[in-house]
């Protein structure tokens, strides 16, 4: 039985649900893991996490599809991403088929949780890692913890899909040679600061810019950019120091194999920024969330699309992903993962 919440309302929050995957990592090995329902997390006062911030994460959505099924989309990516991270951070790899099979579980003891078709809410999963045992030099913990916990959620930004002011920050997200194109903790400890200054000045979010020129566009704090030219191409920043997000790579197939446009992932001038028809952010959290307009120092570009409504080529990017997501339209191979 669905549990009784009121789905359309939800934001994006954290609601607790009945089961988590826990898996600990020990003696250089991971154990077999469990569903528990504890929710809370027992450390060390000086565990890796707690003092050198080793931590990573993961985020991936579970949908109800029209026909009633439960379904995730492409979680074999947020494995690979996650151990591409692990490697980084010098944290264990969690091996990226138990991955998915760990997401599978937790969904399925969590399925009243996820939101029914067509209520405009989707279930979040969120699986992250962090080094569980004392740490006082700096180095690598020894011992790890691997959860997965999931909580339905609506809206990344409040209003839904009406398009969001940005502005472009001087403070930089991720450095040359760092830690960008991995999803660490620290990359969004770092960003607090520069998105709660956002909101204080009236913005939504941050346009990052790279931290070596300031001339290119990288992301925001927490999805990437898609662009659409006035002669109906879809253009995304290239840079080796941005997120390789799952929902951008995937909105390039539905573009070039879906819609016939040309998908085209360069580096992009912030100066070319102004000639583009429209501007949205991409990710899971985000899905498609349109710009309407980006503030540059008090300098104001209005993104031809406006300030009502998403533009007509990002509408229809949204509604064919969200269709393939939710099942009403046919998916590529392998991009759908049925849980139930
Ligand atoms: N960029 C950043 C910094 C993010 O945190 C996210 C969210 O995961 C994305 C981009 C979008 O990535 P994805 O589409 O894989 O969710
Ligand atoms: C996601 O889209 O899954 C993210 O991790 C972004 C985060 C800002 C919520």
């Amino acid at each position: 039985m669905k549990k009784d919440l009121d789905w359309g309302s939800l934001g994006f929050g954290y609601v607790k649900t009945d089961k988590r995957y826990v898996s600990n990592w020990k003696d250089g090995a991971w154990d077999d893991g469990v569903l528990t329902e504890d929710a809370n997390v027992v450390i060390s006062e000086c565990a890796g996490v707690l003092q050198y911030c080793q931590s990573c994460f993961e985020g991936l959505k579970a949908y109800t599809t029209e026909d009633g099924k439960i379904v995730c989309f492409r979680p074999d990516l947020n494995g690979e991403r996650m151990e591409n991270t692990c490697k980084r951070l010098e944290m264990p790899v969690f091996p990226k088929e138990r991955f998915v099979q760990a997401v599978i579980d937790v969904v399925r003891a969590n399925a009243d949780y996820v939101p029914p078709f067509g209520s405009g809410a989707t279930l979040y999963i969120r699986p992250y890692m962090f080094g569980s045992d004392a740490v006082i030099g700096v180095k690598p913990a020894n011992e790890y913890q691997f959860r997965i916990f999931v909580t339905p959620v609506g809206p990344y930004f409040k209003g839904g899909v009406k398009p969001i002011t940005i502005r472009v920050t001087d403070f930089d997200r991720a450095a040359p040679h760092g830690t960008g194109h991995i999803k660490a903790g620290l990359n969004y400890a770092m960003s607090l600061h520069a998105i709660m200054d956002a909101h204080r000045q009236g913005y939504d979010e941050n346009m990052y810019l790279d931290a070596a020129t300031r001339t290119y566009v990288e992301e925001t704090g927490g999805a990437n950019f898609i662009f659409i030219t006035n002669d109906n191409k879809l253009v995304t920043p290239k840079s080796d120091s941005i997120l390789p997000s799952i929902t951008r790579r995937s909105l390039m197939t539905v573009a070039k194999d879906y819609l016939g446009m040309e998908a085209i992932e360069r580096p992009v001038r912030f100066d070319e920024v102004a000639d583009f028809a429209e501007v949205g952010l991409c990710g899971t959290a985000a899905v498609i969330s349109p710009v309407g307009k980006i503030v540059d120092h008090g300098k104001e570009i209005c993104v031809p699309s406006g300030m009502d409504d998403m533009g007509p080529v990002l509408k229809k990017l949204y509604d064919t992903l969200t269709g393939i997501q939710m099942g009403r339209i046919e998916a590529p191979k392998g991009w759908i993962q049925q849980i139930m």
